[in-house]
């Protein structure tokens, strides 16, 4: 069975294009590359040892995705294309509401052409805003401070819509918490370029050197050690999340929403230490002033997709911490 990954030369999209031809779907890739490189497709082939059709090119496109519908029988659309940095979404958000509202628009309507109603989309716990307690179940209110996040809340509300209007459709809106690492085998993961906005990829750029030292964003938060706490999960979990989300899908769920997060919340401080000892690297730190727009704590109540999917995650702090360092070093 074929499916349509859109923007699966980056991050998520890699690791849930290994874990698809593992569990055996054909996969076919569009990917404008604009944050993402060509050499992930060889890579994914490399890992699996097997073949990912690549379209490269927009998802805003829409003749090329008739192209590509019209020469593939389609089953099911794991939609990632997106832009993501939140900082960038404040200072550009025209670019972030053209870029990933339209590509969704033109991607929906193409699968209406071809009558393939089944699409999994990457949100975001960004669309919880700030929690009105933890964990953070899926019924919680919903809000964003920027537009980044807007832009997954719209995107949210034109999936409903769109289920609303035609009940054919089976739609699962996965809300990611924070996903870190890499791929077992060092041959995929995360390394952005320029400064990174994520703590995980800061702390590898620490450690290799690439930056001198680590600011933490605040140690006056209510938290036990005063940094702030996020849940991390490993991507290779994330991955699988998405396989467990498509066979729902695919069993005809209607519309349905996950937290995908393991529930455990680490503070910063955790993080670095836990780095520090698996890797056996030293990442220096100081403490600064928080960082506009944080929040405390955020972490899941990931029950739902357990109970529903039958899903969770299985690797802790550790593999995270050693698999990311692994993905960077293997790759300098
Ligand atoms: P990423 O930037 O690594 O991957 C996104 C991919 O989409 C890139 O390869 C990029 O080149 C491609 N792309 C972007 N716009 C496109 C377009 N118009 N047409 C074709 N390709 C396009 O990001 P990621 O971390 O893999 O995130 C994937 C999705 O998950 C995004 O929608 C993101 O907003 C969402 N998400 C990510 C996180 C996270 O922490 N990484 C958290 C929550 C949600
Ligand atoms: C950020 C985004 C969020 C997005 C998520 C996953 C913001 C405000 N939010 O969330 O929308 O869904 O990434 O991509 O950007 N920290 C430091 N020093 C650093 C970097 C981070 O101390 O150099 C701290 C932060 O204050 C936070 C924690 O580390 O407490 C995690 O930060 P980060 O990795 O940026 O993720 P989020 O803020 O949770």
């Amino acid at each position: 069975m074929k499916v349509l990954v859109t923007g699966g030369c980056g991050y998520i999209g890699s690791h849930t294009c290994v874990e698809l031809l593992e569990a055996g779907y054909e996969v076919v890739v569009v990917d404008n590359l604009c944050n993402s490189k060509k050499d992930v497709i060889q890579q994914i082939e490399e890992i699996t040892n097997k073949k990912v059709i690549f379209y490269q090119g927009d998802v805003c496109d829409y003749a090329l995705l008739n192209k590509i519908f019209a020469h593939h029988e389609i089953a099911a659309v794991l939609h990632f294309a997106g832009l993501k940095a939140v900082g960038e979404s404040v200072s550009q958000p025209l670019r972030y509401y053209r870029n990933n509202i339209d590509s969704t628009l033109t991607l929906l309507e193409v699968m209406i052409k071809y009558n393939c109603k089944n699409i999994v989309f990457s949100s975001s716990a960004t669309v919880y805003g700030t929690p009105k307690s933890l964990p953070i179940k899926e019924d919680f209110p919903l809000s964003t401070t920027n537009p980044y996040g807007s832009t997954k809340l719209y995107i949210e509300g034109i999936l409903k819509d769109l289920y609303i209007s035609d009940n054919d459709w089976n739609i699962a809106i996965l809300r990611y918490f924070n996903p870190i690492g890499a791929h077992k085998s060092g041959l995929i993961g995360e390394n952005p370029n320029g400064i990174p906005n994520n703590l995980m990829p800061y702390i590898i750029k620490v450690a290799t050197g690439e930056l001198d030292y680590l600011n933490i964003y605040g140690n006056d938060y209510d938290t036990p050690d005063g940094t702030g706490v996020r849940d991390y999960i490993h991507i290779v979990d994330l991955a699988k999340g998405h396989i467990k989300a498509l066979d729902k899908v695919l069993s005809g769920s209607g519309i349905d929403y996950y937290n995908l997060g393991t529930g455990k919340g680490y503070s910063v401080l955790e993080l670095v230490q836990t780095f520090e000892k698996v890797n056996n690297v030293k990442v220096p730190y100081q403490v600064t002033s928080r960082r506009p727009g944080d929040i405390a704590a955020c972490y899941a109540d990931p029950s739902y997709a357990y109970d529903k999917l039958g899903w969770k995650a299985e690797l802790g702090i550790e593999e995270m911490c050693r698999d990311g360092y692994n993905y960077v070093i293997k790759n300098k």
